[in-house]
């Protein structure tokens, strides 16, 4: 396989060494459009736009990442493969499972555990325990300091279902501890780790699973700008 992709037309260097992943395309237009400089549209591809342009006089690019494992598992092998991307930060939502971290909250995912089949794929003989770049996670967490933000870091979860069959299947990662849950950043932590490659994923709490809290459209936005602040600045 070589450049251009089945997923993404980018010529070879159009693609920062830096790519910020929100789930939503428009959101990374949105991103690109209110946040960088001289920017220049990658990727139309399933409309799966990706975006590159400067920041502070660096070059990066933001691309939406799809929902779910095999779509960020899709979009992130291909950017570290073929493109030579180092390092991906995931920008996410998240539903809190915890009492204590509320709508608006600043997540940033240490580990990832799954409920997904994706680790199958690389036979290994025991549990894998997909994990983020610690150099990402520890810049992020120095930047939200200098920003005045607080971020709580841990364990989350990525699920393949946001719609559940079964209404408890959630206390169990609960009681392990586990802050939220969210659908991308195992698959994007392995393929990193196939690949020797760098990866972070930072979430907005955008509801809770056990707290009647939702988001209003201005909140959500504001809570969103205060998380892609950060990840501009790692
Ligand atoms: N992303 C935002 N909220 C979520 C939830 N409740 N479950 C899975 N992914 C989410």
């Amino acid at each position: 396989m070589s450049i251009p992709t089945p997923h993404i037309t980018a010529k070879y260097g159009e693609i920062a060494k830096k790519v910020l992943m929100p789930g939503d395309p428009l959101r990374a237009k949105f991103i690109a459009e209110k946040y960088l400089q001289d920017i220049v549209c990658f990727n139309t591809v399933r409309n799966m736009f990706g975006y590159t342009g400067t920041y502070k006089g660096e070059k990066v690019s933001i691309m939406g990442s799809g929902m779910g494992m095999p779509s960020i598992g899709i979009y992130s092998y291909e950017l570290y493969k073929f493109y030579d991307v180092d390092s991906i930060i995931r920008i996410g939502s998240a539903g809190s499972l915890r009492d204590d971290v509320h709508v608006m909250d600043i997540v940033i995912g240490m580990g990832a555990c799954t409920n997904s089949n994706y680790v199958s794929q690389y036979k290994l003989n025991g549990t894998f325990a997909p994990i983020a770049n610690y150099e990402l996670l520890n810049k992020a967490v120095e930047v939200a300091k200098l920003q005045g933000k607080k971020t709580v870091v841990g364990n989350i979860l990525s699920s393949d279902t946001f719609y559940s069959n079964d209404t408890t299947a959630n206390d169990s990662w609960k009681k392990m501890g586990v802050i939220a849950v969210e659908m991308e950043a195992a698959a994007l932590y392995m393929n990193a780790a196939l690949l020797n490659k760098k990866a972070l994923c930072m979430l907005t709490i955008s509801d809770h699973i056990y707290l009647d809290e939702n988001l209003s459209a201005e909140e959500r936005q504001l809570g969103f700008s205060n998380m892609i602040e950060i990840a501009l600045d790692i």
